[in-house]
């Protein structure tokens, strides 16, 4: 029996050669690779700038130390994301103001506005699982209110909101490159992409010891400098990536079609093109059901299981808050093996197994 397993990381011919001219080269940090890079991703996200940082998570608080976050500053999240989306605001002393989710698994934007007060700076949109979150209303607050939207696209790379690539339409858009998301570097490493020249310039500076040049430090920095092997190695995966999602696209379109009236499929809005980071079902009997496909050799996953607002983490010292759509969810989700090279046949033999589960 072959496993199917729930994500799979791309590596040929040409990976391996860009690794390799990267190891000869002699030159290994902030390089030719990483700056070539740098313009490929805003190229292809449409914005004038990017930044590539050690993770999603460190870029971010470079970035959330740059805007100047204060303690006390209140920030929209939602609780249904990875955790780290709200670990580096937590870092400069604001607060996680959690909102609800809808269908699509992103922030409920009707509930947004009762979530602002005084002290509110800034949204965070999620586009969990590569469906963009509603920006357009998004937007429409943030402008409003005087906030900044910042866009995680940890999961989302390539995905459009409106026909626009997600990324390009805020303050910034933040991307991580762990091996599992759409697009990689075959190990830790994410970007910023913006518009604003200013934020850039200091975030490469912060990123770097806040060096201005080799011996002038305008600020006291950090070191999440980025590696050219990695940075050689995402220049072929970009290569590839609109080809990977329209893949992971026509694996959903298939889950779609056999699995419909017997879980519950993922919605896409009208003006969203997901990019299925996760292909997430909600199903009855949710883990028997993740048990039985892990009998067949069909690995899983739930994404994620504990919703944010009830870690620990957040919990012990943060005000306790009741989400219900949020709770609701994590009880039934089941994310199913979704990647770009995977075969139809595959995605197939997926149906066939959660069919024979539910005639039993
Ligand atoms: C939605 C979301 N935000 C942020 C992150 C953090 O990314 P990184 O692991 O690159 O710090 C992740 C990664 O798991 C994620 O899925």
């Amino acid at each position: 029996m072959q496993k199917i397993p729930l994500s799979k990381c791309f590596v040929n011919a040409e990976v391996e050669e860009a690794a390799l001219r990267a190891l000869r080269s002699g030159q290994y940090i902030l390089g030719k690779e990483c700056q070539a890079l740098e313009a490929e991703l805003a190229a292809h996200t449409g914005t004038k700038h990017c930044v590539l940082g050690t993770s999603w998570t460190m870029i971010v608080y470079m970035m959330h130390l740059a805007q100047g976050i204060k303690a006390g500053d209140e920030i929209i999240v939602p609780s249904h994301t990875a955790f780290p989306t709200m670990e580096p605001l937590i870092h400069c002393g604001a607060i996680p103001v959690f909102a609800d989710i809808d269908d699509t698994f992103c922030m409920d934007v009707e509930l947004l506005e009762s979530l602002i007060t005084p002290r509110t700076v800034g949204i965070i949109p999620v586009h969990l699982y590569g469906h963009a979150a509603n920006l357009g209303r998004v937007f429409e607050i943030a402008a409003k209110h005087k906030l900044w939207v910042l866009e995680d696209c940890a999961q989302s790379h390539g995905g459009f909101y409106d026909g626009k690539r997600l990324g390009s339409m805020g303050m910034a858009g933040a991307y991580s490159f762990f091996p599992s998301k759409n697009f990689t570097v075959l190990g830790d490493g994410g970007c910023i992409c913006t518009n604003d020249g200013e934020l850039a310039e200091k975030l490469r500076m912060l990123r770097n010891h806040g060096r201005k040049d080799k011996y002038l430090h305008e600020f006291t920095g950090w070191n999440v400098r980025f590696n050219e092997i990695q940075g050689a190695i995402g220049r072929v995966m970009l290569k590839h990536l609109d080809g990977f999602n329209d893949n992971r696209r026509a694996i959903a379109a298939h889950y779609n079609k056999r699995l419909a009236g017997i879980v519950t499929t993922p919605p896409e809005r009208p003006w969203a093109k997901h990019v299925y980071h996760m292909y997430v079902i909600r199903a009855q009997r949710r883990d028997e059901l993740q048990k039985h496909l892990k009998e067949l050799g069909i690995e899983t996953g739930i994404h994620y299981p504990v919703p944010n607002h009830q870690q620990p983490a957040i919990t012990n010292h943060f005000k306790k808050v009741t989400l219900p759509k949020t709770e609701e969810v994590v009880k039934d989700i089941l994310s199913l093996p979704v990647h770009g090279e995977m075969a139809i046949s595959a995605a197939d033999a997926v149906c066939d197994a959660i069919i024979g589960f539910y005639k039993k």
